[in-house]
């Protein structure tokens, strides 16, 4: 850690940035929010203390993610900002004050509170009445359109009004989807069942199922939400104070948590704050805080904001929850990149909101540093909540006689002898062979994102490895699926279906399979550079060090660490036998004509796909769209130039786009569109070729 205060705070932007692209951006985070929350608590103190060291650039002065090209952006008319903390009464008392100073003699009035529920922030947009586009927060200023998958979400209306006044003109909701804890246990059951891993918990879930590609998937989860905010308005009753707000909104049918109060005192606000704090896990969505809100609408714009938050508003965190329980065992689990994480096995203990078998303990050192040992009363936390982990033993309770617990030499899974590395945190079972690697190589070269081999989850592969069946991904393209069909648990309906999913990923491009073989710092987005600057697997083979050094991007660390995967015999060995097997080894090899060749005749046009193609999985049709210039977005609105409906398409799409008067084409005219460009039937704006579906 740099002593320096310049260097920490640089130290501090690289960890924070890094773990907000894990979160915000693949919805897939590293520490608990607890943990990230300290050093973003870290770099503010600092720049408090050293004013010029702050830069634009900094997490402190940004608000969440940037958004997922994926998606249409969408431009937020009011930013959708941020909230300041607090961690304890002070802060919250600093910040009334603050408030107060602003008013000066005025008084702020009542405060409302309400939870602060830990999901993700949307705007919902309704013009007349009736709901025309929903939005992701991204980076306060442009979201992602995420429209047709909001548009699966029960208890939100799709048209206001049928009673009384007229709907306002125009008018943008805010609000927050979560997965309810029931909802997130079941959706984990299914993965599970299907071999797929399980979510780390009901954000992740909701955040993932919100930018499905496919809004059937998004309905399947069973995503909620609450409406807390407006945004853009234009007519409606003139509203005075937020709770007036939350019941209008409440009677126009929008769901609204039945937990927000209005409070005439900060006391009343601190006897809120504790009353959430001891009832939070009898909600059936997780809550990691209080939002407290200044009640008067007027005081509100007054006050006004800064560049990240609201002056208006706090979020009071409330601190992750901890409880004592026995750790019965400690273990160690082999990764499937062979690393040993020692984890604790524990009597089962109900915290936060769920019952924890398990937690982790991080590596050796960490054991060491916490001393805990098997016997141990100790302190446990899920925090905000990512793995359970074990914060501390409590010594006074330890057994007599209880002895250091020491990091075991062998694999649990292969019996061979585990390494650590000098200076290196980890510990690793480095035989290529050992089963748990096996078979995590062969689910990442089976994954969506790699081969995307279907009816293979984790446990067929566990037990073809077992079996003999499976040694690397090369077998894959051997399998005997006459003997799968006679295994127990499987049957000639499902050897075929897996058998012609096997068949299917021979002609995955060639990036996707330089992906799938889990060649170190290669991921999906530097296998496409690797396969677009070498064009064949051959050039790959061939090339040296600076010539990969030379890929954009790559630099001489990538250049090294695939250049020495791509020595090692067993690697060129298992290319040839994949070679062998006939798959891609050319990039863009199917359609004869490299990517750059094709004319771009869809230029910034986005085209999206729902149902299914013959001639064309979902895949290779978003590629056709993109090589042609065009984006293929997961939803469709407005702005979407066709929607290419095939067999059994999206209700939710085909609605919309009939609605939005986007033209809906069958899979000739798509072809023709890639083509030429042009819609066929009904022309351009193609009322009727919507009709026709
Ligand atoms: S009001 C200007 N109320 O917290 C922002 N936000 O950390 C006004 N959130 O982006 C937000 N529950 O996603 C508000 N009851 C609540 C909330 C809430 C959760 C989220 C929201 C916001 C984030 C800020």
């Amino acid at each position: 850690m740099a002593e320096d205060p310049q260097a920490r705070i640089q130290e501090l932007r690289a960890e924070i940035d890094r773990h907000a692209r894990r979160y915000y951006e693949h919805d897939d985070p590293e520490i608990p929010d607890a943990d990230y929350d300290r050093l973003l608590a870290e770099l503010r103190a600092l720049e408090e203390a050293h004013p010029d060291l702050v830069s634009a650039d900094s997490p402190t002065q940004r608000i969440g993610g940037r958004p997922n090209p994926v998606f249409t952006p969408v431009a937020h008319a009011v930013p959708m900002m941020s909230l300041h903390n607090a961690f304890d009464r002070n802060e919250l008392r600093a910040w009334a004050e603050r408030v107060q100073r602003r008013l000066g003699d005025r008084p702020v009035g009542a405060y409302a509170a309400e939870p602060k529920f830990d999901g993700l922030a949307i705007s919902v947009l309704y013009r007349e009445g009736r709901m025309v586009r929903a939005a992701t927060r991204g980076d306060g200023r442009t979201g992602e359109d995420v429209t047709g998958n909001v548009a699966t979400i029960a208890g939100l209306p799709r048209r206001l009004g049928g009673s009384g006044a007229a709907p306002p003109a125009v008018l943008e909701v805010r609000a927050e989807v979560y997965l309810a804890l029931s909802a997130f246990e079941a959706l984990n059951q299914r993965q599970r069942d299907r071999g797929d891993k399980p979510y780390v918990n009901p954000r992740n879930a909701a955040a993932g199922s919100l930018r499905q590609k496919d809004s059937a998937v998004t309905a399947e989860r069973g995503l909620s939400l609450w409406c807390y905010q407006l945004g853009a308005v234009d007519g409606g009753p003139r509203l005075a104070s937020h709770i007036e707000t939350l019941e209008w909104l409440d009677s126009l049918g929008f769901p609204v948590n039945e937990h927000a109060a209005r409070l005439e005192s900060l006391d009343a606000v601190e006897g809120y704050v504790s009353d959430l704090e001891a009832r939070r896990h009898d909600l059936d969505y997780e809550v990691d805080g209080a939002v407290v809100k200044v009640d008067d609408l007027g005081i509100q714009a007054e006050l006004g904001a800064d560049a990240k938050a609201p002056r208006w508003a706090i979020a009071y965190k409330l601190p992750p929850e901890e409880r004592s329980t026995e750790l019965l065992d400690i273990e160690v689990s082999i990764g499937p990149s062979g690393q040993a994480t020692p984890f604790a096995r524990l009597a089962p203990v109900f915290v936060g909101g769920v019952t924890v078998t398990t937690a982790t303990l991080h590596n050796e050192d960490q054991v060491a540093a916490k001393d805990v040992r098997p016997g141990d009363t100790v302190i446990v936390r899920r925090a905000g909540d990512v793995i359970p982990e074990v914060v501390r033993s409590v010594p006074s309770a330890r057994p007599e006689g209880s002895a250091p617990w020491a990091f075991p030499r062998r694999c649990p899974v292969c019996g061979q002898p585990l390494r650590r590395d000098e200076g290196a945190a980890a510990t690793f079972c480095v035989n290529f062979g050992c089963p748990r690697q096996v078979r995590g190589r062969i689910e990442h070269f089976v994954g969506r994102a790699a081969m995307d081999i279907e009816f293979l989850g984790e446990k067929n592969i566990d037990r073809f490895v077992t079996d003999g069946l499976l040694a690397d991904a090369a077998d894959l393209y051997r399998l005997d699926f006459d003997r799968i069909a006679a295994m127990e648990g499987f049957g000639a309906v499902s050897a075929e279906n897996l058998r012609s999913s096997v068949e299917a990923s021979r002609r995955q491009p060639l990036h996707r399979l330089l992906f799938g073989l889990r060649i170190p710092e290669i991921g999906q987005a530097n296998a496409r550079l690797l396969a677009s600057s070498f064009e064949t697997m051959d050039a790959i083979l061939a090339a040296d060090e600076d010539e990969l050094a030379a890929v954009e991007g790559f630099g001489p660390i990538i250049a090294a660490a695939v250049r020495g995967w791509f020595d090692d015999p067993r690697a060129r060995d298992l290319i040839e036998r994949l070679r062998e097997a006939g798959l891609q080894m050319e990039a863009e090899a199917a359609g004869g004509s490299a990517a750059a060749a094709a004319a771009q005749t869809l230029a910034g046009r986005a085209v999206v796909v729902t149902g299914t193609l013959e001639g064309f999985s979902r895949d290779q049709a978003r590629s056709a769209i993109a090589a042609r210039g065009g984006n293929s977005p997961g939803g469709v609105s407005s702005r979407t130039f066709a929607l290419v409906a095939g067999a059994d398409p999206g209700a939710s799409k085909v609605n919309k786009a009939a609605q939005a008067g986007v033209p809906v084409i069958d899979e000739a005219a798509f072809e023709r569109l890639l083509e030429t460009g042009e819609l066929d039937a009904g022309g351009p704006d193609g009322g009727e070729a919507a009709a026709g579906v």
